[in-house]
């Protein structure tokens, strides 16, 4: 979490730091802070609050001259929130200054030793800790500022990218990564350094991402030297050209990016299956799976390890992957993956589902399957990110950058590769008949077109139920089969903009308790489309009803008997029973919306949250 920007070049700094914070506030949006040097000293302006009351302090203090600078956006790990934990922070001496995305795990020794060394700390940040080891190192060793970060890195633990500049050197600024994303931007006498690429896509497309345990010194004028922090050695920098353009990280014209993101799923599902679909010629191909057919095929089993949103796709991934290519499938967090001794055999195939490609528990859980033979599929959407680089093959999502918190068209296009390798599965086992597997092939090529739709017929009903159950203190959401997993990302979606508190629940498991919490105010949220167990469902809305809890049935277009049933429908376009989770999901994310908007909430950055997860 938490975002980082940094500049040097000819240009002014403080409006290409501001205008990058903004966009990488989706990491981190408690406070803020900058520092530029003005030719002469640094200043630094930082605050509680969003990267906007961050600018107005900033103009305020006059902190906005220099054409070096860098700047945070945070997300708490340690010490509250305040203006004296914000970033950057200074060295005692006030000549060298900091900004961090990680944590240092042993800062409560390392603060323990400086202190006896006469240091002390203005915040409670593990940060002020490691820019006074720097100093601490710098002194001792009379050294430059590069080995001076080089030496204090080797005897941190945890996980880092930093940006530290030295007054007495203003013409560089020396970065360092592991475990959190570093990027820099190559420009003509002008360098950026971001967590991202987005604060500098409009001016240059050449970048260079630090891989794990590398550091550089990105100094004005002068080509880029990469080291290897714990030995030294250079690296050569691999320069990667940009896929990403301006339209995809603005608003374009939508209140919200989760609902710009929502709309987009038509266009981002065709771009997750072009290219791979290919209806024509009855084929499914995608390169990392075709590249390693015999170990999926050999495979005893499958293990599917990701969080939040990832992990409700992983869910629809195991019904589909086990009716489909009959491989056992079994879905787990990878926050209890990593820490649980898992038995993981050579035979098994990973697969580690991740929107960011950044997500701290699922990079371990990933490296622990590594370490225990496994081979390590990923599926991730943000190109070049740690874990597509971390796992041995993968097939991209190619949803483009999601920026809203809650994950909207990273699930539906994480489904969409999951169904298509299920299908390559299922024709390379034999476990389909070929002319059922044609029929998937049309059927999922017109899912974008029947997503179209449902955008349009769905979106007013999901408002007009909003207005209805905006103040309801809960909800239940309800599904079975391919769509129990919709219901457990339907009530995420809802906890994590509204601050509604939210449960799924397969429908069949109310008996077991939970049908206790039905009265007449509680919303039950049933998806049940005309497919798989709808008789099934039917009987679950009967015994909610009978319970006098209030109904909003998710139906396929033409439902007759729910609608009967029901105290509110939203209908969905017709599709076969493994792909409704690409349709009826989609009520949901609006509902989520519009309750959101209706409460007042902040959508695209909800309390307590951040988009990449890089702490554990
Ligand atoms: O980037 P990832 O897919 O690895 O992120 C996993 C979760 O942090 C993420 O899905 C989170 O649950 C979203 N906020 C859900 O909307």
């Amino acid at each position: 979490m938490c975002g980082i920007v940094g500049y040097i070049g000819h240009r002014d700094a403080y409006p290409i730091i501001i205008k990058g914070l903004k966009r990488l506030e989706y990491r981190g949006y408690d406070s803020a802070g900058l520092v530029l040097y003005d030719g002469a000293d640094l200043k630094m302006s930082k605050t509680k609050g969003k990267v906007s009351d961050l600018e107005l302090k900033a103009e305020k203090e006059g902190t906005t001259i220099g054409k070096v600078g860098m700047g945070h956006t945070r997300w708490a790990t340690h010490g509250v929130p305040n203006d004296v934990n914000s970033h950057p922070h200074f060295s005692n001496s006030g000549k060298l200054v900091i900004i961090h995305n990680g944590i240092i795990e042993n800062y409560e020794p390392l603060k323990i030793e400086l202190i006896k060394r006469g240091y002390v700390f203005k915040s409670d940040t593990d940060t002020e800790v490691l820019i006074n080891l720097i100093e601490e190192v710098k002194k001792k060793e009379n050294c430059k500022l590069g080995k001076a970060v080089q030496i204090a890195l080797n005897q941190v633990v945890g996980a880092y990218a930093i940006a530290v500049i030295d007054v007495e050197k203003p013409d560089e600024i020396v970065v360092a990564r592991l475990g959190s994303p570093l990027a820099l931007g190559i420009g003509e006498n002008e360098y950026f350094i971001a967590s991202d690429a987005s604060p500098f896509i409009e001016y240059t497309s050449n970048a260079i991402y630090l891989e794990d345990e590398e550091m550089a010194i990105v100094r004005l004028n002068k080509p880029i030297k990469i080291r290897k922090i714990k030995d030294d050695s250079l690296v050569d920098p691999y320069i990667q050209e940009l896929q990403m353009n301006l339209e995809q990280i603005e608003k374009g014209g939508y209140d919200h990016f989760m609902l710009k993101e929502i709309y987009e799923q038509p266009s981002v599902i065709k771009d997750t299956y072009r290219g791979r679909l290919l209806v024509d010629q009855g084929i499914i191909r995608m390169a990392g799976v075709e590249d390693n057919l015999e170990k999926f095929t050999n495979a005893k089993r499958i293990v599917i390890i990701a969080c939040g949103t990832s992990w409700h796709a992983g869910l629809v991934a195991e019904y589909i992957i086990e009716e489909f290519a009959r491989i056992p499938v079994e879905v787990e967090y990878a926050s209890e993956f990593r820490y649980r001794n898992p038995i993981i055999n050579k035979d098994d195939v990973v697969i580690a589902i991740s929107q960011s490609g950044e997500t701290a528990d699922t990079l371990a859980a990933i490296k622990l399957a590594k370490e225990k033979g496994a081979f390590v599929f990923g599926v991730c959407n943000v190109v070049g990110s740690s874990i597509s680089r971390e796992t041995q093959a993968g097939a991209y999502t190619h949803a483009g950058p999601e920026i809203g918190v809650a994950s909207t068209k990273a699930f539906t296009t994480q489904i969409t590769v999951l169904t298509m390798l299920a299908l390559r599965l299922a024709k390379a086992k034999g476990t389909m008949p070929n002319s059922e597997y044609q029929r998937y092939l049309l059927e999922l090529e017109l899912i974008p077109k029947k997503v179209e739709e449902a955008l349009q017929t769905t979106n007013e009903a999901a408002k007009a139920i909003a207005a209805i159950y905006k103040d309801s203190p809960n909800c239940l959401y309800l599904g079975r089969g391919y769509n129990f997993p919709v219901a457990l990302e339907g009530a995420l979606k809802l906890k994590e903009i509204s601050y509604i508190h939210a449960e799924g629940y397969p429908a069949a498991e109310m008996k077991h308790g939970p049908i206790a919490l039905i009265d007449e105010s509680m919303p039950v949220i049933v998806i049940a489309p005309n497919k798989g167990h709808y008789d099934k469902v039917v009987s679950n809305i009967q015994e909610i009803k009978s319970r006098s809890g209030k109904i909003i049935a998710i139906v396929t277009k033409g439902d007759t008997q729910v609608k009967a049933l029901a105290d509110h429908v939203i209908e969905i376009p017709e599709t076969t029973e493994a792909l409704t989770p690409l349709l009826t999901t989609i009520p949901l994310q609006l509902l989520s919306y519009h309750i959101a908007v209706m409460r007042g909430c902040n959508v695209d950055q909800p309390r307590n949250l951040a988009k990449s997860v890089t702490v554990e």
